[in-house]
């Protein structure tokens, strides 16, 4: 059998960092161990009943084909709407592209724009597909390291750009950190790449998901929307990860870009997912309110619970997760999971699945009931006090 089988790209890309956790965990689990899953990406909330209804409905009309590749006219138009209005951004629905959830339009853009060689600005700690998306398309990373002192903001963004420095990727809130950038370090960025001259993709999947802070749109900003493909979704906002839908507003040539990726990949969103999305983006937005109310509630026990027990553990202002220093109970975040795992039955994610720098930091996921997350702190301080 030839050696050679997969792409040198698909070969450039690693094994997900948490896999060798998973098959332990599988292995207590097997033996009966009652897990908790503190790794979790998604919310633990069931979509909304209106929007379940409103696919059904759409199942039971036949709504079962292809749709336009871009998304049905329809949708599109109330996100360009959604954009124009929430987000202050100055798109069209010419501009809006639906597709099979916001990593799918991840890949798309970078593989829009990226030639081999060219570089991409990330934000350590960043969310493990970046990195992934752009070795796929041949690009180069530039890492800019943030830390937990300034609040994971970016300050030194300058020193890292280059001739070749075609794109930054920026996620705010952010997975993991769950910081949330402030309107200062957003325009810093902004007149950068205006300075410059890159482009700027700003996932915006967590922006419902934040705690008394503004979330701002990069696109926002003066002369940004010719620049910038803001990524969104609908898995976090309105509990639908497995639904598979997501959107971007792209300046035109990017759009056209993409497009072509999406008619040969695959072809468009599901017909009826993107009728539940119509219902989900114009409906009333109390189901949002409640779940982010409840994730706010979880994250305050969360800290304190750490933070009394002598963890190192900031307040997140967005998404579900904390991000948590863990130097002074273990060599590094590896050795600190496989004891959480083995002892506590506790999984959690190591940080140097997110980039460079974090190897002593932990992702904890709080889309877990608060009935399970005090068992979990009980176990904890079995382990470290
Ligand atoms: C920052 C970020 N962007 C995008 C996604 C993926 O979203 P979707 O389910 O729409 O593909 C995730 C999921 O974990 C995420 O954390």
């Amino acid at each position: 059998m030839r050696k050679d089988i997969l792409s040198n790209r698909v070969n450039s890309i690693e094994d997900s960092a948490t896999l060798r956790l998973n098959d332990i965990s599988e292995q207590l689990r097997s033996k009966g161990a009652d897990i908790i899953n503190l790794s979790v990406g998604e919310p633990d909330f069931d979509t909304p009943a209106f929007i379940r209804d409103a696919a059904k409905k759409a199942l039971d009309d036949g709504d079962t084909h292809y749709t336009p590749s871009a998304g049905k006219p329809r949708l599109r138009k109330i996100i360009a709407e959604k954009l124009k209005n929430e987000n202050k951004i100055d798109t069209s629905s010419g501009n809006i592209i639906v597709s099979a959830g916001a990593k799918h339009l991840v890949y798309m853009t970078v593989n829009s724009l990226i030639n081999e060689g060219d570089e991409v600005i990330l934000l350590s700690p960043a969310w493990v597909t970046y990195e992934a998306c752009v070795k796929i398309s041949g690009g180069r990373i530039n890492w800019i390291m943030t830390s937990a002192d300034d609040q994971f903001q970016p300050t030194n963004i300058q020193d890292m750009i280059g001739k070749k420095t075609k794109l930054l990727i920026l996620n705010s809130p952010n997975n993991p950190s769950g910081a949330v950038y402030s309107k200062d370090t957003l325009k810093m960025i902004a007149d950068l790449a205006i300075d410059y001259d890159f482009f700027v993709l700003s996932d915006e999947i967590y922006e419902k998901i934040i705690y008394d802070s503004e979330h701002v749109s990069i696109a926002s900003f003066d002369q940004m929307a010719d620049r910038t493909i803001t990524v969104n979704g609908l898995s976090k906002s309105y509990a639908m990860t497995g639904w598979r839908i997501g959107y971007a507003s792209a300046p035109k040539e990017i759009f056209d870009g993409m497009l072509k990726i999406q008619q040969h990949s695959v072809s468009c969103a599901p017909s009826f997912v993107q009728e539940a999305a119509i219902s989900a983006i114009s409906g009333h937005q109390e189901c949002v309110n409640e779940m982010v109310a409840e994730f706010k509630r979880r994250r305050d026990f969360l800290v304190d619970g750490l933070n009394s027990l002598g963890m190192r553990c900031l307040l997140p202002k967005g998404a579900f997760y904390l991000f948590v220093d863990v130097s002074d109970f273990a060599k590094d975040a590896n050795e600190f999971s496989e004891k959480m795992l083995k002892e506590g039955y506790l999984a959690m994610t190591p940080g140097d699945a997110f980039g460079p720098g974090f190897e002593n930091y932990i992702r904890i996921s709080y889309a877990v009931p608060i009935e399970r997350l005090k068992v979990a702190v009980k176990r904890i301080e079995n382990i470290i006090v």
